[in-house]
């Protein structure tokens, strides 16, 4: 059970990271780095690392892949791989088993979950849809694979506003997120029942941070995860999926940048658009889970091929056609 504890965040972090200075220097054997380790063990299982976007940084470097939620999706369906290695939380290393049965799906860190995605069991949805039997359920890939079974379609923070608009019905019960089920509700006619669910990281982030970013940064693009409360996305310029923020950063001709998500995105914001500048909306916003793998537990993962995520068979194939769905889209 993932636990919810409300943390100083930045002094995890500052903990964390010199936890793995001292770890790190324990295996940097002459010669031989951790990382050419990983990466000779990746040919000889035949792996591929994903990685999300809010990993630690060396981490993200020796990704086969480094994305949002939805392109390590499509990437854990379609790559040719025997072995998966999921450098993220629980809920993604389960959506990739669910996705690849017969491929060995390992998660570095098994203690890595998504509090939010622990704030709706399938027993409290299947009430929920008892109460709304006229109503889809668009649940947020940030779910258990129980939750997944019990709903019609999956959506990520890229796609809810079409996935929520694909559904045939009029009314639709989006679990678990708030947030995303509000911003979804503000591009569709279709009426949305948002469960009361919050990513503890983005939803502490508030519009005082917003007038802070802006005094100190004044002419930046404001740009958000959908994930925030819908009085900051009220006060952005942009809203986009992890993915999306980097996307929009290189690719726009402003230069300056007010970055509204996960600390861990300016890694690879600063590898892709060295000459553009990003600041953290927040500098607390620090996923704690997210930076629970770091390179020696993804090389542990891969020389003992554990720990590896399983879905029962049962759930796996309810859950899989939830996903699908949303591939197919
Ligand atoms: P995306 O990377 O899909 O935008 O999701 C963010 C997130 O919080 C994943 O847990
Ligand atoms: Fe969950 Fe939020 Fe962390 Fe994403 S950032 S894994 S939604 S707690």
């Amino acid at each position: 059970m993932c636990p919810f504890i409300n943390f100083p965040a930045h002094q995890l972090f500052l903990k964390e990271g010199l936890k793995r200075i001292q770890h790190r220097s324990v295996h940097s054997l002459p010669g031989t780095t951790i990382r050419d380790k990983i990466l000779a063990l990746k040919e000889e299982r035949n792996a591929i690392i994903l990685v999300h976007n809010y990993q630690l940084p060396e981490v993200q470097d020796i990704a086969d892949l480094c994305g949002d939620s939805l392109e390590l999706s499509r990437a854990a369906a379609t790559m040719d791989a025997e072995v998966i290695v999921f450098c993220g939380v629980d809920f993604m290393a389960e959506t990739a088993a669910i996705l690849s049965p017969n491929k060995t799906v390992l998660l570095p860190a098994p203690d890595a979950c998504c509090p939010m995605a622990q704030m709706i069991s399938a027993e409290e949805l299947r009430f929920a849809k008892a109460r709304n039997p006229d109503a889809a359920v668009v649940c947020y890939v940030n779910t258990t694979a129980e939750v997944k079974a019990e709903s019609d379609i999956c959506c990520t923070s890229s796609n809810a506003v079409k996935v929520v608009n694909s559904v045939k019905q009029d009314r639709v019960i989006f679990v678990p997120d708030r947030n995303l089920g509000r911003y979804a509700a503000r591009f569709t006619k279709k009426e949305v029942l948002p469960w009361e669910g919050f990513c503890i990281v983005h939803d502490q982030i508030t519009p005082a941070h917003v007038a802070a970013a802006r005094q100190a940064h004044p002419g930046a693009v404001l740009i958000v995860h959908p994930e925030c409360r819908p009085e900051v996305i009220d006060l952005a310029d942009r809203v986009a999926s992890t993915s999306g923020i980097i996307h929009k950063v290189c690719t726009s001709p402003e230069q300056d940048f007010i970055i509204g998500t996960e600390v861990g995105v300016l890694h690879r914001l600063g590898k892709e658009c060295p000459m553009k500048r990003c600041y953290p909306l927040s500098q607390a916003a620090v996923c704690r889970n997210m930076k629970k793998t770091d390179l020696a537990k993804v090389r542990d993962a891969l020389q003992t091929l554990r720990p590896r995520i399983t879905v029962p068979d049962e759930i796996a194939d309810r859950a899989r056609g939830a996903i699908e769905r949303m591939l197919a889209l």
